[in-house]
């Protein structure tokens, strides 16, 4: 595997893949990673002759300056990885290279970007599709891999896709990886206490239950029920949880408002803010 860190190189090393047409797959991350980012790169691996997978902490999409600086760097053990899963390229620039000067694009993502994280983390979303236009760019990918553990990021960012013109390339989404207790696999969960990671697993548990429970009960018992399920138990605070229309990802107040409804939650684990969400498979 080789590791590149400069956009120039990057360009010129994918410069002779693309002339012979050859399938180029980009995994983007942020590092930590974890079996939810190899599970990315194994699928990349089977559809693409070569595998590209960026490795960079954004800063433009922190809001919290305490959430970047505590975001865990571990490159030496990323790179391991990335070896071990059949990655032909880590990218890992630095954020003068990204940024040599700011960038000042604001992208018109419209209503997609602006409810659930839109809302909880003003400006979020405009530095994913900075990072990831940005990556596109360089790249030009056949096929980008993302994780549905981020359900919004997808649909942000195939919006920018869509209003920057990248047509021909396929966003591919990959289902949440868990562990073996049901807990989303996120590079936060290194951060929570003993205690606080046998806490929270209710998350996705209590999102199943909530997928029986809403075949007798309304939209609005049913975020109830999860809110206040996950209350109860030690170290959880429910930031937000919204049932949406997995397509516009737009709250709905009846079953019948979406054809796919998709249950999105944000919650604090002690002061560790883990997502997760759940497509509702309610009986006909
Ligand atoms: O999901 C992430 O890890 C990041 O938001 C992404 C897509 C790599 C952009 O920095």
């Amino acid at each position: 595997m080789e590791i590149i860190r400069t956009v120039k190189e990057l360009r010129d090393r994918l410069q002779a893949e693309h002339a012979e047409g050859r399938k180029i797959g980009l995994v983007p991350t942020m590092g930590a990673l974890h079996a939810g980012h190899i599970s990315l790169v194994d699928r990349a691996r089977g559809e693409n002759d070569v595998v590209v997978v960026s490795v960079f902490v954004n800063p433009t999409q922190f809001n919290n300056p305490t959430d970047l600086a505590t975001y865990p760097r571990t490159e030496e053990a990323d790179v391991e990885k990335l070896e071990a899963a059949g990655a032909d390229i880590a990218f890992i620039p630095s954020v003068d290279e990204i940024y040599p000067e700011p960038d000042t694009r604001e992208f018109d993502l419209g209503p997609v970007a602006e409810v659930m994280e839109g809302a909880m983390r003003p400006g979020h979303f405009n530095g994913v599709a900075q990072i990831v236009s940005k990556l596109f760019r360089y790249v030009e990918p056949t096929n980008a891999y993302f994780g549905e553990k981020d359900f919004q990021q997808i649909a942000v960012i195939r919006k920018m896709a869509e209003i920057e013109g990248f047509d021909t390339l396929n966003i591919v989404d990959c289902p949440i990886k868990r562990e073996s207790d049901g807990l989303a696999m996120s590079s936060r969960n290194v951060r929570l206490t003993p205690e606080q990671r046998e806490m929270a697993p209710v998350i996705h548990r209590t999102l199943d239950e909530s997928n029986v429970w809403a075949n007798d009960h309304t939209v609005e018992q049913t975020k109830k029920f999860v809110i206040d399920t996950i209350n109860s138990f030690p170290f959880m605070n429910v930031e937000y949880y919204e049932i949406v229309d997995a397509k516009t990802l737009l709250p709905i107040s009846d079953w019948a408002d979406a054809e796919q409804a998709v249950g999105c939650v944000t919650v604090y684990c002690g002061d560790v803010r883990l997502i997760d969400n759940i497509k509702y498979t309610r009986r006909p």
